[in-house]
């Protein structure tokens, strides 16, 4: 564990021996007991299903406390990031540590656009996808393969990550937008150098040459909103994938395809499109919300109200509730008349929190309750939502990932186990099975 201060220890006994264990303390009053020298000092692992009390690094990109409800991005409070920031600006807080001066900023953006093209040759790979195949699974393809089209990060470890990263960060955007045109049918739209990192995607989606598409700046800054909002989020489950897989020392590409495989789960990333999927089908149950409520409280039935609950938060998300604004701001500016899911999300939402079963569980609408609401109204179809939380994960999980190459301490990721299985047994030939 490096950069981060040592304090005191804690003391454990087991049969009748005390082992001292050094506490690892955090900037902002975290506190880890290191059992790092547990194995060796003991003989005993430990176990903690599913990482409830794991922490896997030390880090100092995002902070988030559960029980407050606060997020920060590099020491900046989301609320101020979301309300000030346009998405260029954040990614290149997370990745570069700070945010960009006027000169950085404009180097950036320029990266970013001369970045924006992929290989022609890779837009065959498009046509290689049978129709109605999952736009996550054409993500995690492409991205794994701009590793043999831009193979720098393999052939030169030493060649600097903010060019691959740049160069990531701004094709992904273009791989998204095309994989929906295909999809659809439709011609491709080139990425455009006047356009900003979010009007360019959303003019890649849904221009066309035969229907201009009038770029909104309501639209862009919603966009903008909700991916800084998905920026990052410390060791989720696709974050700590990447980190992972990379520290067996798999390239950014590479690693980053796994993290979108882990993010496709609709307990995390996939929760975003389960949710609609969900209002949708309370709605043709002609409204009948308490209904899947009841679902969610019986035991005996695996249904989770999607976009509730949450690992870390024991209150209000806090981007879920910069998100439940935005969706009110956007829905009134587009002068769309309120979508009729929202109003089922609100009263969910409403009955939800005053229900025993929510209370005593700490469960709160979560970042994916009204994420779709917003993509929704900018046109984005259900499919690509969780394509949507890639996007803005993005330089969260490039972040993640330069942070732990960086670390002289990084050790490649290999959890124990307690086995359970059959006790040491003799060989049974086949013929005497
Ligand atoms: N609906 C009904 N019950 C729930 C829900 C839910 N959405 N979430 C948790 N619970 C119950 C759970 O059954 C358990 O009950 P009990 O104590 O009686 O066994 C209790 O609450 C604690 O839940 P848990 O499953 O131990 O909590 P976890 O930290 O392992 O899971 C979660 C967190 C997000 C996977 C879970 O809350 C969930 O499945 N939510 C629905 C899917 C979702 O919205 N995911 C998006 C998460 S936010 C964005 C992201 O990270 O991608």
């Amino acid at each position: 564990m490096s950069d981060s201060h040592s304090g005191d220890s804690a003391v454990l006994t087991i049969e009748g021996k005390s082992y001292s264990l050094p506490i690892v303390r955090g900037t902002e009053g975290d506190r880890a007991i290191d059992i790092s020298k547990l194995l060796q000092q003991t003989g005993c692992t430990t176990v903690d299903l599913g990482y409830k009390n794991t922490a896997s690094c030390t880090s100092k990109i995002t902070f988030l406390d559960g029980n407050k409800g606060i997020l920060s991005y590099r020491g900046y409070g989301i609320e101020e990031l979301a309300d000030k920031c346009l998405f260029v600006e954040v990614a290149y807080l997370l990745v570069h540590g700070h945010l960009p001066t006027a000169s950085e900023y404009q180097r950036y953006r320029d990266l970013l656009n001369r970045y924006s093209l992929i290989h022609e040759d890779m837009i065959h790979f498009f046509d290689r996808f049978p129709p109605g195949a999952p736009p996550m699974a054409i993500l995690s393809v492409m991205v794994n393969s701009l590793c043999s089209y831009y193979p720098e990060m393999n052939d030169d470890p030493t060649a600097p990550l903010d060019l691959t990263a740049a160069r990531l960060i701004s094709k992904i955007r273009t791989i998204a937008a095309f994989s929906y045109k295909k999809s659809i049918g439709k011609p491709l739209i080139y990425p455009r150098p006047d356009l900003s990192y979010c009007a360019n995607f959303l003019n890649m989606m849904f221009d066309s040459p035969v229907e201009p598409y009038t770029i909104r700046p309501e639209a862009v800054a919603a966009l903008n909103k909700l991916l800084i909002l998905h920026a990052d989020h410390e060791q989720n489950c696709s974050t700590s994938t990447v980190r992972l897989v990379g520290s067996a020392g798999v390239n950014l590409y590479a690693s980053i395809a796994a993290g979108i495989n882990a993010l496709w789960g609709p307990l995390h990333g996939g929760a975003n499109e389960a949710v609609i999927t969900m209002l949708e089908a309370i709605q043709q149950d002609g409204g009948d919300f308490q209904k899947y409520i009841n679902k969610a409280k019986d035991k005996s039935d695996p249904f989770k109200l999607s976009g509730f609950g949450h690992r870390v938060y024991k209150t209000f998300d806090p981007r879920g509730k910069i998100i439940k604004n935005a969706c009110d701001e956007l829905l009134a500016s587009l002068n769309s008349s309120s979508d009729p899911l929202l109003e089922i999300a609100l009263r969910l939402e409403e009955v939800a929190l005053k229900d025993q079963y929510f209370i005593e569980r700490n469960l709160f609408p979560n970042v994916d309750f009204y994420s779709g609401i917003i993509y929704r109204a900018l046109g984005i179809p259900t499919n690509m939502f969780t394509v949507m939380f890639a996007l803005g994960r993005l330089p969260g999980w490039i972040a993640q990932w330069k942070e732990q190459q960086e670390d002289p301490g990084s050790k490649i990721g290999r959890p124990r186990q307690v086995y359970i299985g059959e006790p040491s047994r003799p060989f049974v030939p086949m013929s005497e099975r």
